[in-house]
């Protein structure tokens, strides 16, 4: 989906595990001012999200277990799995997300290109639809 993308963590493995790095410009396609995690999800029901953001920048990485995270653009959905921590899905500005189906032990990590601001979000999907109607 257009304002969504897989980015490939790079991994160096050696006989004592891996590590993975992911640095700016080369797989972080912005300077992070925000870090966040969810974790302790214990409700396998619990749908997180419901909201897009106006200018934000986000790439988000499973780092243990696996959750979905579903994406609209306002006239079509999209799914992508998270479930391992060499793949980061950045999102642009402009696509609803939801996420969902998080495994038992998960952690969602998010980096954010700005600090928190509440203005940002657009957490209504009627008002959202109205914002990509005027976006085309
Ligand atoms: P919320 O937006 O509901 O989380 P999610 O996107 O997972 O549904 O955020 C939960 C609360 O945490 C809400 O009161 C806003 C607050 N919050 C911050 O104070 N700073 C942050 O960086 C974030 C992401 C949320």
């Amino acid at each position: 989906m257009e304002g969504a993308e897989i980015i490939q963590v790079a991994n160096i493995r050696d006989q004592r595990g891996d590590l993975f790095v992911a640095e700016y410009p080369k797989e972080l396609p912005f300077v992070v001012r925000r870090v966040y995690y969810i974790c302790n999800v214990e409700n396998s029901k619990t749908i997180r999200g419901f909201h897009a953001h106006k200018k934000l920048h986000q790439v988000m990485i499973c780092l243990g277990g696996s959750c979905d995270i579903v994406l609209d653009d306002g006239s079509k959905r999209e799914i992508v799995k998270l479930d391992n921590p060499g793949k980061a899905l950045y999102l642009k500005p402009g696509l609803w997300r939801e996420m969902q189906n998080f495994s038992v032990n998960s952690t969602l990590v998010v980096f954010a290109s700005e600090e928190y601001d509440e203005s940002d979000y657009i957490r209504d999907y009627d008002e959202f639809k109205r914002y990509r109607e005027e976006m085309r």
